[in-house]
């Protein structure tokens, strides 16, 4: 994982809109949320947390070959900040593309690479869910910009014949209330014009209370199913990773699967909703605190704009502690990096030259030509 060193915390927030500290903690659970700093985008969170992935599996990123990027906030609207990854990494083998599906992207994410694993023709999958929603948050309304922080999670799918992995998955969707949750401006209905971004179109709009009541009733109903399909029982879960967004919401979500709610992991008061990001932090998070060890089942699942829903169920089948990265593999990842990166700049240079080349070959060929026309 991968978060800024920048913390906004409520007390902050009061300066900034009308709203109080009570409030904030007493109706979310949030008591802080990072924020990306200058020079800080998707793609660098993403490239910070896909180095730590990689090292944990010990990986070259030469091996990967499959990129997904989770993000409702990518670099651009293209190319895919997945592929300003893939380059970052020197990830010569890897196909790379941005998945959009809300908050749930990463569920969704890693349902896909799984599969596409599964499928044998894919053997290692790099699935990043990452966010710098500050950038689309609207710091004058206070009825989200409470709610939202930036961050990066990653995590390396490889193939394996043992047992275990992620053994079932549970995609949702209802587009009919795409538009409680949505990011109006820049795309083909209300393209970037002067006027869209004076009607603050740029920013994240929500009917929380709306979406609030959506997610309470879909976490419990989609860990159910991917659980049906696993032909597993709640009571077999060790822990559920949810959607970070409100622990008003994680407590229903108890509720509605029967469960304490220790068995939902929460670490929303210190990054927020943090969108595609949220789980693969959580997921870190609770490995980090030892609350997920070997063998044990666990619960991906999340909500988000879409309306989207999912959910896996995983049998936990790395060894915990991760092994330590041979140092031999730590000097060569670093090596690759530099090598990465001066690849990227002479590909850059090259095609400048190429161009370059090409023209005077294109201007040669016309002269040639027309003085072929003159005689
Ligand atoms: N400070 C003080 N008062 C506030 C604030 C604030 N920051 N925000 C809203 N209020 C007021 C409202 O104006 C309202 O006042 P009124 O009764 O006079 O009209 C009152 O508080 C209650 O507002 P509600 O919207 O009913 O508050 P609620 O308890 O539902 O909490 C919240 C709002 C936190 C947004 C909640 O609905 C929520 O968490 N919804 C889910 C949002 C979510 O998870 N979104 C992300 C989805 S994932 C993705 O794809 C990005």
């Amino acid at each position: 994982m991968a978060v800024p060193d920048r913390v906004l915390t409520n007390v902050e927030l009061t300066t900034m809109v009308d709203t109080s500290e009570e409030w904030i903690l007493q109706r979310t659970g949030i008591t802080e949320r990072r924020i990306a700093g200058e020079g800080e985008t998707t793609s660098t969170l993403s490239l910070q947390a896909a180095r730590n992935a990689l090292e944990v599996a010990d990986m070259d990123p030469a091996h990967l070959d499959l990129i997904i990027v989770a993000t409702v906030t990518p670099d651009y609207e293209f190319p895919a900040t997945a592929c300003l990854l893939q380059d970052a990494l020197g990830a010569k083998e890897a196909g790379a593309f941005d998945l959009s599906a809300g908050c749930t992207g990463f569920v969704y994410g890693m349902a896909l690479a799984a599969d596409l694993v599964a499928g044998g023709r894919y053997q290692n999958a790099l699935v990043i869910g990452a966010e710098t929603l500050s950038r689309i948050t609207d710091y004058t309304d206070r009825t989200t910009c409470i709610l939202f922080g930036d961050g990066a999670g990653a995590v390396v799918l490889r193939a394996s014949d043992a047992p275990g992995g992620v053994l079932s998955s549970e995609l949702g969707a209802d587009g009919s209330g795409g538009e409680l949750l949505m990011l109006p401006g820049g795309g083909s209905v209300n393209p970037a014009t002067s006027d869209s971004v004076t009607r603050r179109l740029h920013f994240i709009q929500m009917q929380g209370r709306q979406v609030f009541r959506f997610a309470t009733r879909v976490m419990a109903e989609a860990s159910r199913k991917a659980l049906d399909r696993a032909e597993l029982q709640v009571e077999d879960v060790t822990l559920f990773v949810p959607h970070q967004a409100n622990d008003r919401i994680l407590q229903a979500a108890a509720r509605g699967l029967g469960i304490a709610e220790e068995r939902m992991f929460s670490n929303l008061a210190r990054y927020g909703n943090t969108s595609s990001a949220s789980i693969p932090i959580a997921l870190c998070e609770a490995i980090d605190q030892g609350r997920i060890k070997r063998d044990d089942l666990i619960v991906c699942v999340g909500f988000g704009a879409g309306l989207t829903w999912a959910a896996a169920a995983i049998r936990w089948t790395m060894p915990l502690p991760a092994p330590a990265p041979s140092r031999r593999m730590a000097v060569q990842r670093s090596l690759r990096y530099r090598w990465a990166r001066l690849r990227s700049l002479w590909r850059r240079l090259w095609r400048r030259i190429d161009a370059r080349l090409f023209q005077i070959l294109y201007d040669r060929e016309g002269r040639r030509k027309r003085r072929g026309q003159r005689d």
